[in-house]
């Protein structure tokens, strides 16, 4: 947890300095008020003081001027603070390196410039990255929150939204939504992971290589190590479909461990050739067979037979998920 106040991005310094510094201020005020109180109550107390004693005081211009124009100056000099904290976040370079961000109920995809999508944002250290998010038409807001990074801004459905980030510590950092979207909203969950140039320059054309960590040291070594030595990677449906799962966060909602997870989704475990009751479009009870055909009909269309005991919360994977990736994820499913 302690991991969040590790200072990161460009910014990160910059923004902790200027809430420090703030709430010195916002002590110092604390303390201007309360200090005087007690030393007033213990001073004009009634035991101490008769009322016919106490002088009448109407006014006093210099000490209204003083508390007047004292926390004047501390507002601007919090807004000024502020304000650069607040003009460096806008203010979006025009180069770096440009990511798509699509958040949706309940999971983040990250499409790079090559067209080559991720659910977990790989970043080279010390470039400037420039977030251009969105959600579906017809989904909800969320908001993308990089404790680590200090970042944190809305995503809205249909229109697009921008934060940036230049981060100089390599490593693993989490990604929240920030905006309560539904009922996975706490396990709408991400990380962004920060390599050296060279690993994510490795990494970012070779599709075979899922992270970018884990990918040698030069481009001519991996093409011989994978046309050579593992093949098996890259060839595996059941592996390629695992990830296709993992890549459209499947995992967010469905188990393949038996458990109930987030509880709002059936777990997938052990599912292939079982017989499931579930209830059609009209209400209707039907059993059907887990075979092939309904793996595939409930990844295009789930809304059309739902479980007994759960939402009809998942979104239809027709058009996203298809032809050879729709094959590899049925294998993966019947592996399980
Ligand atoms: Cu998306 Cu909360």
């Amino acid at each position: 947890m302690l991991e969040e106040m590790t200072v990161v991005s460009n910014f990160a310094q910059y923004l902790d300095n200027s809430v420090m510094m703030i709430m010195i201020i916002l002590g110092l005020l604390f303390l201007s008020v309360v200090v005087p109180l007690f030393i007033f109550m213990y001073k004009y107390s009634a035991s101490r003081n008769k009322p016919e004693n106490t002088e009448n005081i109407s006014h006093n211009s210099t000490l209204e001027l003083v508390w007047t124009i004292i926390p004047i100056i501390l507002i601007l000099v919090m807004f000024s603070i502020s304000y650069g904290v607040f003009k460096e976040f806008r203010s979006i370079p025009d180069d770096g390196l440009k990511i798509k961000v699509l958040a949706q109920k309940w999971s983040w995809s990250y499409t790079y410039p090559n067209g080559r999508v991720e659910n977990t944002l790989y970043v080279p250290r010390g470039e400037n990255v420039i977030l251009e998010m969105t959600a579906p038409e017809g989904d909800v807001i969320h908001n993308m929150f990089v404790p680590s990074f200090r970042i944190k801004e809305d995503i809205v459905p249909g229109m697009e939204t921008r934060q940036w980030f230049n981060a100089n510590i390599e490593g693993e950092y989490d990604v929240f939504c920030a905006e309560f979207c539904g009922t996975a909203h706490a396990y709408m969950l991400s990380k962004v992971v920060v390599v050296s140039q060279d690993e994510y320059d490795n990494w970012i054309d070779n599709e075979s290589i899922f992270d970018p960590r884990e990918a040698p040291a030069s481009t001519e070594e991996s093409t011989t190590l994978l046309d050579i030595n593992q093949p098996s990677a890259s060839a595996d449906p059941v592996a390629l479909g695992e990830r296709v799962f993992t890549g459209n966060a499947c995992n967010t909602c469905h188990t393949v461990d038996g458990t109930p997870g987030a509880g709002i989704a059936p777990t997938l475990q052990g599912i292939y050739g079982t017989s499931v009751t579930l209830i059609n479009s009209s209400g209707d009870e039907v059993t059907v067979e887990v075979g092939d055909d309904y793996l595939r009909e409930s990844i295009i269309n789930p809304s059309a037979l739902v479980n007994q005991g759960f939402n009809p919360l998942m979104p239809a994977y027709e058009g996203t998920i298809d032809g050879e990736d729709l094959d590899n994820l049925v294998e993966y499913l019947k592996s399980l």
